[in-house]
């Protein structure tokens, strides 16, 4: 018999020991990223969504992972007596009470999400809350922009960390583990509940969860890094506490932008992941330029994609409407439009901001695509970023720059395309690109080729000169100001580095 259902969940165990019991269970069983996935044979969670049958009869066996992995991961109920076994020697009636399951007809189902991600379990809100009266106070799990944030965080050791807009805690834990002290900050009391929930199954001692408006709670702290994935969806509505920031436009995260250099440490980090409204009239590096005036802060954004008003409402509205009723989309989707005319926006920007503290200027600002690929992580060479423009403006004339010995990245790969012709094979193009962290990748052609090959940190650009200028029967003079223009842009996306970086 399952014991009556506690009405208000809490998401906290009433015996503090729980925590550590149900963090055995979990590690026991295989509940970890790797063992769930080798356990059901199946490639990465998402798949866990579309193959859904298939899944059904893999987890069929009764074992305690297949048992936690429909309630938890398939979100498919389980007969009572069979949760009792697999969850022993903890109880179903702390497991109730701490809002994590509830009862109905002899089965137990899940009340919130369990999902493993880089060795932490993490609770967060079922996507089915979003169709409910409670949709609004919905706390988000791991989204593609979560992903995205805990690739490019920079992960130096930081003393004080600051995870703005924590949701269920993920930021704030994964800085935990380079950080002396994280405050994790919420305006949703149900996501610092969560979060307060995960740290301690997690067993993380060094992450405060505090309830607020951005940095309403932390008063005159400073930080050295300050991260955020805010609520940053551009819309007419106020929907959903995770995704409308409930204010015109981008002024959410341009308000963070704004405050945030308040609130470093000379030298600290800000990321922000977010979109912003692009208008017409300038072009929208300028735009954003505009946002970090008078910041004391030198600010590098990074654009992975801009989308007209059309696609971008269609996009966002999809991702919480899951009606087929087509004439609801509709209306809403025309709502969102009208709304982008009234406000002149042609376009949705959408990346990544990272701004470092520098009050003694001048400071410098970048805005460009962000690669394609990012493989594994890339705080690092976001940080380097930086180094490479500091490095760049201090040689900002050509003299000062080709005085310099560069040396091509350990990372830097070049390739050549060869194709068929009646007098043999011919090379009929070649690229380059990094085979890490901020993938960037380009074309090239034997000038460049030749160039970064030179490039091998023994000799200054001045020296490499004529051997180049023989090559191409050219002038070196004439030549200088088109190396120097290459170079920076080799420099600025780390193909070439400074000798000895
Ligand atoms: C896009 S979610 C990000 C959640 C989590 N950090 C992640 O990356 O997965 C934005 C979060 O900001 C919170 N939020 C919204 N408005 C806020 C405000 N004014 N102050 C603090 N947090 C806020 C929401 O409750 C939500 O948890």
């Amino acid at each position: 018999m399952m014991p009556a259902q506690n009405s208000a969940p809490l998401f906290a165990f009433a015996d503090a020991d729980d925590y550590q019991r149900l963090r055995d269970l979990l590690e026991k069983a295989g509940f970890l990223d790797e063992s769930i996935l080798d356990a059901i044979g199946i490639n990465d969670l998402p798949s866990l969504e579309s193959d859904h049958p298939l899944l059904l009869d893999r987890t069929a066996g009764g074992s305690v992972l297949h048992t936690l992995i429909r309630l938890f991961l398939m979100e498919v109920p389980v007969e009572a007596d069979t949760f009792a076994q697999a969850i022993r020697p903890m109880t179903p009636e702390s497991w109730l009470q701490s809002g994590l399951v509830r009862s109905h007809n002899g089965q137990v189902a899940a009340a919130v999400k369990l999902l493993p991600f880089r060795n932490l379990i993490l609770a967060f809100d079922l996507p089915a809350m979003l169709q409910t009266p409670q949709r609004s106070q919905y706390v988000m799990g791991i989204g593609g922009s979560t992903i995205t944030l805990s690739q490019l965080t920079i992960r130096k050791p930081s003393r004080q960390t600051l995870d703005l807009g924590c949701g269920c805690g993920v930021h704030a834990f994964l800085a935990a583990q380079h950080s002396q002290q994280v405050a994790a900050v919420d305006l949703n009391p149900r996501a610092v509940q969560l979060a307060a929930f995960n740290a301690r199954l997690n067993n993380i001692s060094n992450v405060d969860c505090l309830q607020g408006d951005f940095f309403g709670p932390v008063g005159e702290r400073k930080f050295d890094l300050i991260i955020s994935n805010p609520p940053f969806v551009i819309s007419p509505e106020s929907r959903f506490i995770y995704r409308d920031g409930g204010k015109e436009a981008d002024s959410v995260t341009r308000n963070i932008a704004r405050q945030a250099p308040r609130f470093l440490e000379e030298g600290g980090f800000c990321q922000i992941l977010c979109n912003w409204a692009e208008k017409g009239g300038s072009d929208w590096q300028q735009q954003m330029a505009q946002w970090f005036e008078g910041s004391d802060c030198d600010v590098w954004v990074m654009r992975s994609e801009s989308l007209s008003p059309a696609a971008y409402a269609s996009k966002w509205i999809r991702h919480t409407e899951f009606s087929d009723e087509e004439t609801e989309f509709s209306q809403r989707f025309h709502q969102w439009l009208d709304y982008y005319e009234r406000l002149g926006i042609e376009s949705f920007g959408a990346g990544l901001i990272t701004m470092r503290r520098r009050a003694i200027g001048p400071n410098w600002f970048r805005a460009d695509e962000s690669p394609e690929r990012m493989i594994g992580p890339c705080g690092e060479h976001v940080a380097r970023g930086f180094e490479l423009q500091d490095f760049l403006e201090t040689v900002r004339e050509d003299r000062a720059l080709l005085a310099c010995r560069l040396k091509y990245s350990a990372d830097l790969r070049l390739e050549q395309q060869f194709t068929p012709s009646e007098q043999g094979w011919k090379v009929t193009g070649s690229a380059i690109h990094l085979t890490k962290g901020l993938a960037f990748r380009g074309n090239s052609d034997t000038f460049m080729a030749n160039l970064m090959i030179h490039c091998n940190g023994r000799k200054t650009l001045q020296e490499l000169l004529p051997d180049m200028a023989t090559a191409l029967k050219a002038d070196p003079a004439k030549l200088a100001p088109l190396v120097c223009q290459l170079i920076r842009k080799l420099v600025e996306q780390g193909f070439l580095l400074p000798a000895g970086q």
